[in-house]
Formats: structure tokens, C-alpha cells, sequence
């Protein structure tokens, strides 16, 4: 699986974190940005996170800022990209099985590193349920179309 991560300074900590863990488990990881904890825009990199997994470079997409507010607003402007903000596992799975959630968004500032990463294992690991769940999305995507 390859994995689509972007982060603003808020979240490059934590970002730097999820990358390491996604290496471990022998994921392919494009990593956006940012590069360091100088302060930048998370706009421009929740973006291109997003257009990656949009586009189908990426399987799926992580993206990171200090609440994972602002990111996530952002990915979710992106035709086609359903991101999750989650800062508990119960949350990361359900939005898995009932949302087919194609981005995880985190706040660098409100977890901690071994939540993030629990989160982080639950979303990639837990498989969408479809059925009355597909109908519920495909109206977001017949919405999406229609603008
Ligand atoms: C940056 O200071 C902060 O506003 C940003 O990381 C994020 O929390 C915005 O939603």
C-alpha cells in the first residue's frame, strides 16, 4: 500500500513518527512535506496529499497539523477524498467500515505518539463493510459531481 503524507509544522513531529512506523511495516510512503518545524501553511501540503490519493498515485492518504482541523478541512475539498479526523481508535475503524475513509487526519498537538500510531494501525487495518454504507456514499460522490 502506498501511503500519501503531508503535514504543516504543527504536525511534522508526529508526521515524522507515522512515516517510520509506515517504513517499518514495508509501506511505500510519498511524503509531501513539510520538512521541518519552521512555520508554513497547512493548505499547500494537506493539498497535495490529497490530489495524490484523488489522482490514484496513492492508495491512501495521513495528513497532520496541529488540531488536524485545518488539514482536514482542506483534503476534504478534494473531489473524491472522504478524510477522517481521529483521535481515537474506535473512531478510526468505524470511519473505515462505515465512511471507506481514504484519508486519516491527526492533531500533532492532541495526541501522543503510541495513540497515533494505535489509530494509525486500526485505519489501515480495518476493511470497509459496503453495503448500506456504499448507497450513504455514493450520494456524497452523485453531490460531488453535480457541483
Ligand atoms: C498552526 O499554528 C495551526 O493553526 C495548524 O497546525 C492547525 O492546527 C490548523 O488547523
Amino acid at each position: 500500500m502506498k501511503i500519501a503524507l503531508a503535514s504543516d509544522h504543527g504536525g511534522f513531529e508526529l508526521k515524522q513518527i507515522v512515516k517510520e512506523y509506515l517504513l517499518g511495516k514495508n509501506m511505500e510512503v510519498q511524503d509531501f512535506g513539510t520538512d521541518s518545524l519552521a512555520s508554513v501553511d497547512y493548505s499547500d501540503y494537506g493539498i497535495q496529499a490529497a490530489e495524490a490519493v484523488a489522482n490514484g498515485d496513492a492508495d491512501r492518504g495521513i495528513v497532520i497539523c496541529g488540531t488536524g482541523i485545518g488539514i482536514s478541512i482542506t483534503a476534504n475539498k478534494v473531489k473524491g477524498i472522504r478524510c477522517s479526523l481521529c483521535h481515537d481508535v474506535y473512531s478510526a475503524e468505524m470511519t473505515r467500515c462505515h465512511n471507506d475513509s481514504n484519508m486519516l487526519a491527526m492533531g500533532g498537538r492532541v495526541i501522543g505518539r503510541d495513540l497515533a500510531l494505535r489509530i494509525v494501525q486500526a485505519w489501515l487495518e480495518t476493511d470497509f463493510e459496503g453495503g448500506r454504507h456504499l448507497r450513504r456514499i455514493q450520494k456524497i460522490e452523485d453531490y460531488e459531481l453535480k457541483k
